[in-house]
């Protein structure tokens, strides 16, 4: 393995490094534009210049393999000199747009201008004009004068989706990246051009003008849009709420994961979060009376919800009980479920499964047909029909159109989405009780008798467990909304109300307990899981699946 100095330190690395990795291995940070680590090299922006000993010229660290006693220097005069030199012919037509720009606060050409800049600049001609706020796509505006070349986003078009799209048309200084003639930016991915754009020249219609950069707050998640469960960072306004009109997350960002989906995500879990400070989302307990809904506490609703299911399994039985769960929850929703449902109401009608009438989009990179971020997990926490010898979701809907059962508690469905409206419809009205708990309304929350809401994915902490049955943590980015709660916590407080303890106050709790009793999970805990998630015992060939389509 070849032996490498950079800047008075000396190091060993892989063979075939290029200078920019070995440095970053020694945490020294050379300055880049053109590098990504995740698609290919071409050097073209020269901003990662650094002098290289017995070489005559600078050389380009991200495109230089690392050989056997280099001795490098990436912070001297003569680096900083062709720093300064290389961010000079950037900004010669660069527009002054930064007090307008969402960029602002997260652009290298800014950072790197403070870092690295010469202040007083020797231009007067008049900077060359191209196209601003071109609209080249459902998601991406483009600002040709503000994009520097550095055909990041061209990469990611012909290399990673292989779209192909983008290209840079012209030459000198009226070169200028557009979608090619009759082209939209329009594939699945689409919003990561955003964010591997170093400037501002691509911005996301999502965000633009909504806020600055600098009032938002990260908290790390995991997307719950599919089972590929993608890594990801969600933004959320604390610092300045009542200039956001009530949107407290502001976008989702990508977050790096080696083995789940790298740098990158989907459009669709991208977007799709705008339920979480949507209308109608469902804020207080409430109770449909002679058709109409009224607010309740929660203390009343748990007593009445408690009583009513008491009272018709005590009249009808524990058959007469039906319980669809969701893998849109965590598993320790779902294993704070089947404490209650299974072991303190002894319930035997449980599932979780309602197939798509309309099948999800899928590909071999990270989309997945199954929408929903817990599948796995449930699979494993034995709340299928098969796995309690009950009554699957399509046959519970048969025996409430023939009134057989009495009394259906539904968590998060649109069972719409499974099975036609009127199907849905005559099954719901034949049920003398409906319970409905999840975080929006839809058909069949109107169709219930009472509305437990639910806090969201952005609200709770928790676990997910991906297709390929690696166990992922999410973390509370904001409070729950009005009086949503986590639905552990639901769960565990109608159980106390029935005589039976959950002795859980924290997450974590839940998860121990769950740890305890299912053998998959055998031997983990948060920390062990930490911020890139682990994989089940067993699990390890889904693993090279998973990679597979990283790599493909
Ligand atoms: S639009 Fe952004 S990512 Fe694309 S070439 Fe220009 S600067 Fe690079
Ligand atoms: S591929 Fe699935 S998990 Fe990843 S961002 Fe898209 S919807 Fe979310
Ligand atoms: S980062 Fe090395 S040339 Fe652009």
């Amino acid at each position: 393995m070849p032996k490498i100095t950079i800047d008075g330190t000396e190091i060993e690395v892989e063979k075939g490094t290029t200078v920019i990795q070995a440095a970053e291995q020694l945490g020294i940070e050379i300055p880049r534009y053109c590098y990504h680590p995740g698609l290919s090299i071409v050097g073209v922006c020269r901003i990662c210049l650094v002098e290289i000993e017995r070489m005559p010229k600078l050389q380009v660290a991200c495109y230089t393999p690392v050989t056997d006693g280099m001795v490098v220097h990436t912070n001297n005069e003569k680096v900083l000199q062709a720093r300064r030199a290389v961010l000079e012919f950037l900004l010669i037509n660069h527009p002054l747009d930064c007090p307008v720009c969402d960029q602002a606060g997260e652009c290298w050409l800014q950072n790197f201008y403070m870092q690295h800049g010469l202040y007083d600049s020797k231009m007067f001609e008049d900077k060359v004009k191209k196209q601003k706020a071109l609209d080249i796509g459902p998601n991406v505006m483009l600002d040709s004068e503000r994009c520097i070349l550095c055909s990041r986003c061209v990469r990611f078009c012909d290399e990673i989706t292989e779209t192909f799209e983008l290209g840079i048309f012209n030459r000198g200084d009226h070169a200028e990246l557009l979608p090619y003639p009759g082209q939209e930016l329009d594939n699945k991915y689409s919003g990561n051009t955003i964010d591997i754009c170093p400037v501002g020249a691509l911005t996301d219609k999502d965000f633009r003008f909504r806020t600055r950069v600098w009032y938002l707050t990260e908290t790390p998640s995991v997307c719950p849009g599919c089972s590929t469960g993608c890594n990801i960072s969600v933004h959320h306004n604390d610092k300045r709420p009542y200039k956001a009109g009530g949107i407290r997350i502001s976008r989702l960002k990508p977050r790096y994961n080696p083995e789940v989906n790298q740098w990158w995500m989907c459009d669709e879990g991208r977007y799709g979060f705008t339920y979480v400070d949507d209308d109608s989302r469902i804020v207080a307990p409430q109770k449909k009376t002679r058709g109409r809904w009224q607010e309740l506490s929660w203390n009343d609703a748990i007593d009445e919800i408690a009583n009513k299911m008491k009272d018709t399994i005590d009249k009808h039985g524990a058959e007469a009980f039906g319980v669809i769960l969701s893998p849109q929850m965590t598993n320790e929703d779902l294993f704070a479920a089947k404490r209650f449902f299974k072991e303190t109401l002894e319930l035997e009608n449980i599932d979780f499964e309602v197939a798509a009438r309309e099948k999800g989009y899928e590909d071999d990179f990270l989309m997945k047909a199954d929408k929903n971020p817990n599948t796995e997990g449930a699979k494993k926490l034995g709340v299928s029909a098969m796995d309690n010898s009950g009554l699957e979701v399509a046959q519970m809907l048969a025996e409430a159109k023939d009134k057989r059962l009495k009394a259906l508690y539904i968590c998060h469905h649109d069972l719409e989405k499974g099975f036609n409206k009127e199907e849905v419809k005559a099954a719901l009205s034949k049920v003398d009780l409906v319970i409905f708990q999840g975080t929006n309304q839809n058909l069949t929350s109107n169709l219930a008798n009472y509305c437990l809401p639910s806090a969201t994915f952005v609200e709770i902490d928790g676990t997910f467990t991906n297709f390929a049955g690696r166990v992922q943590r999410i973390h509370k980015a904001v409070e729950p909304l009005g009086e949503s709660k986590p639905d552990w916590i639901i769960f565990r407080n109608l159980s106390k109300r029935l005589g039976k303890s959950m002795p859980y106050f924290e997450p974590e709790d839940v998860f121990n307990a769950l740890v305890e009793e299912v053998d998959a999970f055998k031997g983990l805990s948060y920390e062990k899981i930490g911020e890139h998630g682990i994989l089940l015992d067993g699990h390890e060939e889904s693993a090279e699946k998973e990679m597979g389509a990283l790599v493909a």
